[in-house]
C-alpha cells in the first residue's frame, strides 16, 4: 500500500523548487562569467585590433593597467573595432560591466559609450538593442569606476562583442565583465508565426514578438519575463498593452493550431517543455487545448509525435506555466503544434529541459554585482521621483484640460442648442401643447421651476451586508461572505462620498433641454387621476431610508393599507404583518417650487400602474408635511443587488428574466408615451423572487455620482446610458430609452462588474458620441459580455444602439425577443 505523504506543504515546496530549477530565472542569473575570475581563458578573448599588446581586458586588479585599447585613431565613430569574448557555450547574459584604464594615474582612457553585438553560432551577429530600440549603452565617465548596465532584454549568446562608440580622436581603453549563467535550454532559435493585434474596448493590444533578434532568432519567448495574469499590463514600465505576450487569434489558423519550430545547439534528450500561457478566458484567451510535438535529429521529422492535453482550467484566470512532457525523446529540433481552446492563445515564455542539468537555485548569487555598486537602489529612487513628478504633472494637466474642455463643451452645446435646436424645440413644444390641450394650470410654470427630488437613499443600498442579513434565502451564504466577496467582483459605482451634495436642477427655461426635471412634462399634461388620502396616524415609522435636501424617505408600517386600497394587485399580501411601505415626505419649509414638483410627481406616479413599475399607493396631502406612499422593495436597487452577490447565484435565464421585466415595464411606459430618460440598473428596484420594478429616484444618490456627468453649472447627465442624440441634441424619446435599455441589459449581463465604457473618461465618452453622429465606423460599442450569447448581442443589444433612432426596436419587440430567448 502506498503511503500518502503527510506533509503536503513539504511536497509543495519541493514542487516549487523543481519548477524554479526548470527554467532560467533572470533575478538569480547574475553571476560574473569569469573575465575577472579567470574562468574565461586568454585565448577566448580576441579583438579586431589593439593598440598595446594586451587584450586581457579584465577588471582592475590593483595597478589599473592591462585594458584593451583598440587602434581607432584613424576612423572615429566607424564602429569597426571590437573586443570579443567567447563563452564556449550558450549563456543567458543579464548584465555587463565596463571600466577604463588609469594605470595608477598614468592613463585616463575609458569608453563613454559602446554597443554590444552577439552571436550564438559565431557566424550570425546581432546588434543588441533595448526594448525601445536604443543601441548605445552609456559607459564610463572616469578611468576608475566600474559601471554596470542591466541588459533589458537579456542576451542569449556564446560570443559577445563590445564595440566602443567614439566621437573625437580620443583614445579608448576598456575592461569588461559579463554577468549571467549558462543557458541550459540550448535553444539557438525559434520560428513562430507573427503575433496578432487585438482591439480590446478600443484599446490596441499588440502581441508581436517585439524583441525577436534576427531572421532566425530568439525573442520574447526566451527573455525571462513572464507575463502577468492581465495581459493588458506589463512588468515593464510604459510599454504598450500586451507587451509581455506573443499571441495569435484563431481566425488566421484554419487548421486550429499554431506551429512553432525550435532549433537547438546539438542533439539533446528532452524531458519536458514549459510554456507560460495566459488564461484570461473572460476575454477570450485560454491556454492551449493540445500540444503535439515532432522531433528531428537529422534532416527528417520523425513520424510519431508526442501529444499532450493539459487539463483545461475555466476556474482561475491566473497565467501559468504548462509543462508538456517530451518523453526523453532525442532531437536537435522540435516542431510543436499548439491547438486553440478559445479565440486567443497568448504565450510569454517557452523553456526546455533536457539531460540532467538544472539551473542553480541557491538563493544567494555568489556576489550580485549590483549589490557592490549600489546602482539599482539609486535607480529605483530616481524612478520613484520621476514617477511622482510625472503623476503630479499629469494631474495638473488633466485638471487644466478638463476645465478648458468643459468650457468648450458648454459653449459648443449652448451654441448648438441655441442656433440649431431652438427652432426645432419650439416646433415640438407647439405640437405638444396642441396635442395635450388639457394642460393643467401650473404646467406653464414648470420650465422655470426648481425641482429638488427627494429620494429613498435606502441604507441597504450602501451596505450590502445588511441586505444579506435581510434575505433568508441567502443566509447560508453569509458565513462564506468573505470568500464570496473575494471571488466576486467589486461594485463599480461605489465611491462613498461623504458630502450630501444634492444635484440641483435649478435651471432657467432656455437650458432645460438638459434638465432631467423636465422629464415628466408630457405625462404630467394628462388628466389627473385622484390619489386617495391615507390617514397619517396609521403610519408607524420604522427606519430612515434616505434623505434629500427637501425631504426624507422612511420605511414605515402602514396599518390597514390593504383594506384601504380595496384591492390586492401587485402588492403581495403578508397577512400577519402590517404592510411595509416607503414614505417620502416633503419638508415643511420647502419652497413653493419644490412643493409644486412634489405634487406633480404624485400626479405622474398615480397614473402609472404596472407590475414592473414602482407603484404609488397613497398620499397624505391634506396637511403638511406632504407625503407619498410607495411600495417598499426590500432588496434594494438592481445594481447593488447584482454586484453584491456571488455571480453563481445568477443563471443566464434569471438575468434575462430580470431584463425582460424591465422591458415589460418600459413597454408600459411607451404605451403612455412616457419617456423615462434615466433607465439604468441603479434606477430599478428588486423585490421578492427577483421581481424588478422601474423607479426613478437615482439621481441624487451619492453612491452613483460617478455615473453622471456634470456640465459645468448645469445639469448632471447619465452620459454612459444616453443615446448620441440625447447628448448632442438634447433629444429624449422612446428610442433614446431603448438605447439606455441596451446599456442596462449590458450591465445586467456583466453583473454590473464595471461601469459602461469604464476604459473611457467622460470626455472620451462624449467624443465617442460624436463618432456615432459622424458614423464613420470609428464609434466604440460596449463589448459583448461573456454571459451574453452572440445572437442576443448582435440581434438585440447592438440594435438598441443603432444610429438611426427609427431603426431601433420598440420595447414591445425587445420584450418579445427576451421572452423568446429565455425559452
Ligand atoms: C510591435 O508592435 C509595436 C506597437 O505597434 C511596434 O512599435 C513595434 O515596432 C512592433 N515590433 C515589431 C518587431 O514588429
Ligand atoms: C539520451 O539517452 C539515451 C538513453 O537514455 C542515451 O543512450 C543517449 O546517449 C542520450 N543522448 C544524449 C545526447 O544525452
Ligand atoms: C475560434 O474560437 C472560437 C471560440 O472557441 C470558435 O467559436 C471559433 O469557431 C473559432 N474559429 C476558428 C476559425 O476556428
Ligand atoms: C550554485 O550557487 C552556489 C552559491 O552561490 C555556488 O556555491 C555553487 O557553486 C553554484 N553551483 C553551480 C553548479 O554553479
Amino acid at each position: 500500500v502506498m503511503k500518502v505523504p503527510r506533509t503536503p506543504r513539504h511536497v509543495f515546496l519541493i514542487l516549487l523548487a523543481s519548477s524554479v530549477r526548470a527554467q532560467v530565472n533572470p533575478e538569480m542569473c547574475r553571476y560574473p562569467l569569469g573575465m575577472a575570475g579567470g574562468q574565461i581563458q586568454d585565448e577566448d578573448i580576441s579583438a579586431s585590433s589593439q593598440w598595446s599588446d594586451s587584450t586581457a581586458a579584465r577588471f582592475d586588479n590593483g595597478d589599473g593597467d592591462g585594458a584593451w585599447c583598440p587602434d581607432i585613431m584613424s576612423e572615429p565613430g566607424a564602429l569597426k573595432e571590437y573586443l570579443q569574448v567567447d563563452l564556449r557555450s550558450l549563456h543567458f547574459i543579464t548584465l555587463v560591466g565596463t571600466q577604463g584604464r588609469h594605470a595608477d594615474g598614468m592613463g585616463n582612457e575609458f569608453a563613454q559609450r559602446y554597443r554590444i553585438k552577439y552571436s550564438r553560432d559565431g557566424s550570425n551577429w546581432v546588434g543588441w538593442h533595448d526594448r525601445r530600440g536604443g543601441q548605445v549603452i552609456e559607459g564610463n565617465s572616469n578611468a576608475y569606476d566600474v559601471v554596470l548596465k542591466d541588459l533589458e532584454p537579456p542576451i542569449i549568446a556564446r560570443f559577445v562583442r563590445f564595440m566602443p562608440v567614439t566621437d573625437h580622436s580620443m583614445i579608448v581603453c576598456m575592461r569588461v565583465e559579463l554577468y549571467g549563467c549558462e543557458w541550459l535550454d540550448g535553444l539557438m532559435s525559434y520560428n513562430i508565426p507573427d503575433g496578432h493585434q487585438m482591439i480590446h474596448r478600443g484599446l490596441d493590444v499588440y502581441f508581436n514578438d517585439s524583441v525577436y533578434d534576427g531572421a532566425i532568432g530568439l525573442g520574447q519567448l526566451t527573455d525571462g519575463t513572464w507575463g502577468l495574469d492581465d495581459f493588458l499590463h506589463s512588468h515593464i514600465y510604459s510599454m504598450w498593452p500586451g507587451y509581455d505576450y506573443v499571441g495569435w487569434n484563431n481566425k488566421s489558423f484554419p487548421k486550429g493550431y499554431v506551429e512553432m519550430i525550435f532549433e537547438f545547439d546539438h542533439v539533446r534528450n528532452f524531458t519536458s517543455m514549459k510554456v507560460h500561457c495566459n488564461n484570461m478566458f473572460s476575454r477570450g484567451v485560454s491556454m492551449f487545448r493540445q500540444a503535439s510535438c515532432f522531433f528531428r535529429s537529422g534532416s527528417e521529422w520523425e513520424a510519431d509525435p508526442v501529444t499532450f492535453r493539459p487539463t483545461s482550467d475555466r476556474a482561475s484566470q491566473i497565467a501559468r506555466f504548462v509543462t508538456v512532457p517530451l518523453g526523453d525523446r532525442t532531437a536537435s529540433a522540435i516542431k510543436c503544434r499548439f491547438h486553440f481552446a478559445d479565440l486567443w492563445m497568448l504565450f510569454s515564455e517557452v523553456a526546455f529541459q533536457s539531460g540532467s542539468a538544472v539551473y542553480n537555485t541557491s538563493l544567494t548569487p555568489r556576489d550580485d554585482p549590483t549589490h557592490k555598486v549600489d546602482d539599482s537602489n539609486t535607480r529605483i529612487l530616481i524612478g520613484c521621483l520621476v514617477a511622482i513628478i510625472a503623476i503630479l504633472m499629469t494631474i495638473i494637466v488633466i485638471i487644466l484640460w478638463r476645465q478648458v474642455w468643459q468650457k468648450m463643451l458648454e459653449k459648443a452645446s449652448r451654441r448648438m442648442l441655441d442656433d440649431e435646436l431652438t427652432a426645432r424645440l419650439a416646433v415640438q413644444t407647439q405640437a405638444f401643447a396642441s396635442h395635450h390641450s388639457s394642460l393643467s394650470s401650473d404646467a406653464g410654470s414648470t420650465s422655470n421651476s426648481t425641482y429638488e427630488r427627494i429620494f429613498p437613499l435606502c441604507a441597504d443600498y450602501q451596505e450590502p451586508s445588511r441586505l444579506i442579513r435581510k434575505l433568508p434565502e441567502f443566509t447560508q451564504f453569509t458565513e462564506h461572505l468573505g470568500r464570496i466577496k473575494a471571488q466576486c467582483h467589486q461594485c463599480y459605482g461605489a465611491p462613498h462620498y461623504a458630502e450630501a451634495d444634492i444635484i440641483s436642477l435649478q435651471e432657467t427655461s432656455d437650458s432645460n433641454t438638459y434638465s432631467i426635471a423636465a422629464v415628466h412634462m408630457n405625462l404630467f399634461a394628462g388628466t389627473d387621476s385622484s390619489m386617495r388620502e391615507f390617514p397619517r396616524d396609521k403610519l408607524t415609522f420604522k427606519e430612515k431610508l434616505g434623505e434629500g435636501q427637501f425631504g426624507e424617505v422612511h420605511l414605515c408600517e402602514a396599518e390597514g393599507m390593504l383594506d384601504f386600497l380595496e384591492e390586492d394587485l401587485s402588492v403581495e399580501r403578508n397577512d400577519e404583518l402590517p404592510l411595509l411601505v416607503a414614505v417620502k415626505t416633503l419638508r415643511e419649509d420647502a419652497n413653493k417650487n419644490a412643493r409644486n414638483d412634489f405634487l406633480k410627481e404624485i400626479r405622474i406616479m398615480s397614473r402609472l400602474r404596472d407590475p414592473n413599475i414602482v407603484r404609488l399607493l397613497a398620499v397624505c396631502v391634506d396637511t403638511d408635511p406632504l407625503c407619498m406612499i410607495t411600495e417598499y422593495m426590500e432588496n434594494g436597487d438592481l445594481n447593488q443587488f447584482l454586484c453584491s452577490f456571488c455571480p453563481l447565484l445568477f443563471s443566464y435565464s434569471k438575468l434575462i428574466g430580470m431584463a425582460a421585466q424591465i422591458a415589460s415595464g418600459m413597454r408600459y411606459l411607451s404605451f403612455l408615451n412616457f419617456v423615462h430618460r434615466d433607465l439604468a440598473t441603479r434606477n430599478c428596484l428588486v423585490g421578492k423572487n427577483y421581481t424588478i420594478k422601474i423607479a426613478d429616484f437615482g439621481m441624487s444618490r451619492n453612491l452613483y455620482r460617478g455615473d453622471y456627468y456634470r456640465i459645468q453649472g448645469r445639469a448632471v447627465l447619465p452620459i454612459r446610458w444616453m443615446s448620441w442624440e440625447s447628448i448632442l441634441l438634447g433629444k429624449f424619446t422612446m428610442a433614446s430609452d431603448v438605447w439606455a435599455f441596451g446599456v442596462t441589459l449590458w450591465e445586467i449581463l456583466t453583473l454590473c462588474e464595471e461601469q459602461p465604457y469604464s476604459q473611457l473618461s467622460d470626455e472620451q465618452v462624449i467624443e465617442n458620441t460624436g463618432e456615432f453622429f459622424r458614423d464613420q465606423g470609428k464609434q466604440v460599442y460596449l463589448p459583448r459580455p461573456h454571459r451574453c450569447p452572440e445572437r442576443v448581442y448582435n440581434d438585440l443589444m447592438l440594435s438598441c444602439w443603432r444610429r438611426n433612432a427609427k431603426q431601433r426596436p420598440s420595447f414591445q419587440e425587445i420584450h418579445a425577443q427576451l421572452v423568446e430567448s429565455m425559452a
